[in-house]
Formats: structure tokens, C-alpha cells, sequence
């Protein structure tokens, strides 16, 4: 079987246009499959993933069709660019939904999570604006939004008995996320590939919109228009313990699945570090919130994750946010315990239950919050917006707050003030949070057991590893570090650390100038139980704070804080930071 390396730089420059008003039947639309891309001469993105053209029967129907068109797209043509099947994710096909499946077997779960289905699905039109919704932090809500939220919840619940089809109940709202994230529904045309909405660009616009809906359909049921989903302010030290309003074991904001150490007055550990001391976990969490939205990112792909094609592999690597703060949050709040009942880490610390938390849609309503403040407050030279088609017109399928199934557009949610919410202001106590320099340069003699990249790759992480890595050219201060064909068992929860020229080894304390970057991940089911990933760790500021510039190499350490045998990274390399288009 032939696999050929795909990327999805073909653009459709004229994405399908839907009757905004027309309803549409349920199952995928023959358009979708006769829809041409072209080459976009403005743009390019590299969706970089492996695909494999002879085993999905999706892919070669689409072939024949192209052959069938004729024209400049002969066959050799074809294998010769296979880049030319690149499209936008489509919404998936609920008829086709199927099991969801246990991250740590791959046996089918006990859990049905495909949603109920509908007989049209409606094209989303935002409706008018009436109020604007402002989304309050958790711990700062007042009394009356707190009711108001518990009364909605309790509604949501009560929907499990009364109605348990209802598409709008809590479990079936829990059941969107276990069914987008762990192998119920494949890409729409490539039944060998699973949709996965994580570790990949899709991810800021999959929670923003199904938070969105979620969001009016708790307005609704308590018929308040301006009911607003209260955020977790995890990134602020007042809001780095679980919400209050969580905790009380007689809410209905209360799920008893969670680790019960990690309540009361318990500090988020964001990082995954561990660290008993209360105050350098403050420290750790605001030095990963700076990195992850500032010192690391290059690009908005860096930041929003990296391309997501139909027909490529899902997990092409996560963006810096969903791989840092994100992540350590699921972690921090599920259970640890696996020999008890929740031995997946549920509810919070697997995709399949995550959203059987109230708490899990409070701690994205932050995550989606952290987007918007990196995308309109904070001034980089990073361009914020991606512009890919790719991107732009990747669908997914919710049920709004009437009970209709709507389809909606990625590049159709950058704005939330369209989507008629905000969100309190509060302090960023992050914004200035870069490490202190380093007071004398590092010697990087004084690093034992460095080796050369050529002598440890692949790189297994079973325990820390050093890597002697070559800049780019002498002298060049704006460079990134790239981390390649990062294999993983998807299955397990995965976290490492980076970081550059660390003679101090003080692996606990993140805020040091040497800190370079993370890569972390739930566990989650795909049909290839390996997922491979890249990140790219900008190095600009390490640089200026470490005073390395003009060395011709770096020592890379890299320390594992969870599951790091079940690690593999295919390959390391310092490169300039790319010209600025996302
Ligand atoms: Cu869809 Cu926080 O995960």
C-alpha cells in the first residue's frame, strides 16, 4: 500500500456556497464530493500529513469523479499531486455514527454517544442581535447568575429523564463532545479516518461554537436571554483553584467523577509539574500562560494548531494553548485513581466524558476566552487570523437552542462579539510574566550526558533527555525549535518539558529563563492507535534571557512528566522563525 505524503496547500478559492435560507437533507451533500480545489495564489498552508490513497474507498470515488471531469486532471496528474485532493473537514454524517471507543483497549465503549438525528439540517444564520451576553468569572459571579446557572443545569438534567432524545438534555450535550472526539463519527468521505476536533487547528472554532449553542440552550431553558457561561479564571492566582460554585456536593454544577485531592483550596497545577509548593505552582502557571500565548508562538498555526485537511490524519499536532493550560486543566480535575470505577481518568481527564463535567464547559468558556485575548488584546508581530479555506470552511453540526441541527463554518466564529457575548474584564497577571535573564551565561560544559541529535533519534523520553542541537546560523537571535514526527501512544496521558541550556536542572520551576516550551495530550481513542505530531517552540526570547545568540549550537533538554516511554520524537531541529503569514 502506497503512502504518499499529502498536504493540503490546495485551496478551494471558491469554497461551496449553501443557500443561506435553503434546508438541506441529512445525509453528506453529493456537492461536497464534486467540489474541485485549486491552487490559491495568495495563500499556503501545509497540511503535512500522511495519507494513504489506496485504502479509502471515500478517496478513490472522489478520484473518479475528478478523472470523470477530465480536463488538466489526468490520472498521473493526480498521484503525481496528491495535494490535490485537499479540502476543508466536512460535518460528519450522523446516519454513519458509531461507537465510541475506550482510549486505554480500543474495545467499543459501553456508551452510546451519537447524537439523535434529524430530517434537515439547517445552514446557521446568527440570529439578530438582541443583548450582549458578558460570560462572568466563576469566582466573581454574583449570587444571582449562580442561581440562574444552577436552575439552567438542573433543567438540562432533568431533560435526561423527561425526554432523554432531546438533543438539548445534559448527556446528549455531553455526548457531542465523546462523539467528535473518540472515533463515533469519520471523516465524511474517508471511512478509515477518524474526525477528531482536537490537536489540530479545529479546535479553537469546534468549542467555540458548541459552547456557543450550549450556551443559549441554557438561556433558554430558563428563558434569559442574556444568560452568560461563567469562566474558570484559571490564569489569574484567584481563580487557580476549582470554582467554588463546582464543589458544593448538592449543585447541579457538582460531579463527584473527579480527583477528590484536587478541591477545597487546592492550586491548579497547569503544568503537570507536581510541585508541592503552592506558591511555585502560582509561578509554573503563569510562566506556561506567558509562553504558551507570547514567548513560543511563531505563528497563528503555533498558537491555533496545525492544519486539518479532508483526508489526512487526525492529531497533526495541537496549538500551543490546547497543549498547555488546556490540557493540564482536564488532567488536574479527572481521576487519578485507575483502579477505581473511573480508571480513564474520567470525567474531566478523557475526551469521552470530559463533557459530563459542568465544570469542563466553565474551564473552556476560558480556554475560548484565552483566544479572543490573544487574538484582539494581545500586540505581537504574529498574525493572528488563519486564512486557509482549509480553515475557513471546515463544518461542524450542532443542535441549537429550538432543537434544530444546524450546520456551521469555522471562519465564521473569529469575531464573539457577533456571536453576541464577551467577557468580563479582568487583570492578566501573565501579560508580563517573562522569566528574570539569567544572571551569568550558561556553560554548556557544565551539561553532562548532552549528545548529538544524530546519536539519540528517534528520541524516546523514558526518562530526560539532552540533546546537542545546532542554530540555525551564528548570530541568529530570531530562530524556533522544531520538534518532528512526535509519535505517541494516543491511548495514554503524555506531557514533556523544554528547555535550553539548563545547567540548574531545578525540573520543578518553570520560571526560569531556560524554559522554552511544552507538548502535552489526553488520552483518546484513533483508529491508528499512534499518532504522529509536531510543535515548533519559538526561541526569541530564550535566546535574549539565556544571551546565546551569537553560539553556533544549544543544549536541548527535554524531561518527561507523564508516560514518557510512550514517546518517540522522530526529529529535532533549530530553524530561522518563517516569514510572517500564518
Ligand atoms: Cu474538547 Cu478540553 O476538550
Amino acid at each position: 500500500m502506497a503512502s504518499l505524503q499529502a498536504s493540503c496547500t490546495v485551496l478551494s478559492t471558491h469554497p461551496r456556497s449553501h443557500s443561506s435560507s435553503s434546508t438541506q437533507p441529512l445525509s453528506a451533500r453529493p456537492s461536497h464530493l464534486f467540489t474541485l480545489s485549486r491552487r490559491s495564489d495568495r495563500f499556503q498552508v501545509s497540511c503535512d500529513a500522511k495519507k494513504n490513497v489506496e485504502s479509502s474507498q471515500g478517496k478513490i470515488d472522489r478520484r473518479n469523479m475528478l478523472l470523470g471531469l477530465g480536463g488538466m486532471y489526468g490520472a498521473a496528474n493526480l498521484l503525481a499531486n496528491p495535494s490535490a485532493y485537499a479540502d476543508p473537514v466536512q460535518a460528519p454524517d450522523f446516519t454513519k455514527c458509531g461507537d465510541a471507543h475506550d482510549a486505554q483497549t480500543g474495545a467499543a465503549l459501553d456508551v452510546k454517544c451519537c447524537p439523535p438525528l434529524a430530517d434537515k439540517i439547517i445552514d446557521y444564520k446568527l440570529p439578530p442581535f438582541q443583548m450582549m451576553r458578558i460570560r462572568p468569572a466563576a469566582h466573581r459571579a454574583s449570587k444571582e447568575q449562580v442561581a440562574k446557572y444552577e436552575e439552567a443545569i438542573r433543567r438540562m438534567r432533568e431533560l435526561d429523564t423527561t425526554d432523554p432524545q432531546d438533543p438539548r438534555g445534559f448527556m446528549q450535550q455531553a455526548n457531542i463532545h465523546c462523539a467528535y472526539c473518540n472515533g463515533a463519527h469519520d471523516q465524511v468521505g474517508f471511512n478509515n479516518l477518524d474526525l477528531q476536533v482536537h490537536n489540530s487547528w479545529l479546535f479553537f472554532p469546534f468549542h467555540r461554537w458548541y459552547l456557543y449553542f450550549y450556551e443559549r440552550i441554557l438561556g433558554k431553558l430558563i428563558n434569559d436571554p442574556t444568560f452568560a457561561l461563567p469562566f474558570w479564571n484559571w490564569d489569574n492566582p484567584k481563580g487557580m483553584i476549582l470554582p467554588p460554585i463546582f464543589d458544593k456536593t448538592d449543585s447541579p454544577l457538582y460531579d463527584a467523577n473527579r480527583d477528590p485531592n484536587n478541591r477545597g483550596s487546592a492550586v491548579v497545577d497547569l503544568t503537570i509539574t507536581r510541585s508541592k509548593d503552592n506558591l511555585q505552582l502560582v509561578a509554573n502557571n503563569l510562566t506556561a500562560i506567558y509562553s504558551e500565548m507570547i514567548r513560543s508562538v511563531s505563528t497563528a498555526t503555533d498558537f491555533m494548531g496545525k492544519p486539518y485537511c479532508a483526508g489526512t490524519n487526525p492529531n497533526p499536532g495541537p496549538g500551543s494553548s490546547e497543549n498547555g493550560s488546556h490540557t493540564g486543566v482536564h488532567w488536574w480535575v479527572g481521576t487519578k485513581d485507575t483502579s477505581g470505577p473511573n480508571k480513564l481518568n474520567e470525567d474531566m481527564g478523557n475526551f469521552y466524558s470530559a463533557g459530563r463535567d459542568p465544570a469542563f464547559y466553565c474551564h473552556h468558556s476560558n480556554v475560548d476566552r484565552m483566544w479572543t485575548i490573544w487574538r484582539d488584546v494581545l500586540k505581537t508581530d504574529v498574525p493572528k487570523d488563519i486564512t486557509s479555506a482549509n480553515y475557513l470552511n471546515a463544518e461542524f453540526l450542532f443542535y441549537d437552542e429550538n432543537k434544530q441541527l444546524v450546520r456551521v463554518k469555522a471562519g465564521d466564529c473569529y469575531d464573539q462579539r457577533k456571536l453576541g457575548y464577551d467577557y468580563e474584564r479582568i487583570d492578566l497577571p501573565w501579560l508580563n510574566y517573562r522569566p528574570p535573564k539569567k544572571a551569568a551565561k550558561a556553560k554548556v560544559s557544565n551539561i553532562s550526558d548532552a549528545k548529538t541529535a544524530a546519536s539519540v533519534l528517534p528520541i524516546n523520553l523514558k526518562k530526560t533527555v539532552k540533546v546537542i542541537v545546532p542554530k540555525s546560523a551564528k548570530g541568529q537571535a530570531d530562530e524556533q525549535l522544531m520538534l518532528q514526527d512526535i509519535q505517541t501512544d494516543t491511548t495514554k496521558f503524555i506531557k514533556f518539558d523544554v528547555f535550553i541550556n539548563d545547567e540548574d536542572d531545578k525540573i520543578e520551576e518553570l520560571d526560569r529563563a531556560e524554559y522554552a516550551g511544552s507538548f502535552a495530550q489526553l488520552p483518546h481513542k484513533t483508529k491508528n492507535k499512534q499518532g504522529k505530531s509536531s510543535i515548533s517552540l519559538r526561541l526569541t526570547s530564550v535566546y535574549e534571557d539565556i544571551d546565546v545568540a551569537d553560539d553556533d549550537t544549544v543544549v536541548v533538554t527535554i524531561v518527561p512528566r507523564s508516560n514518557g516511554e510512550y514517546v518517540t520524537i522522530g526529529g529535532i531541529k533549530i530553524v530561522p522563525v518563517p516569514p510572517r503569514s500564518s
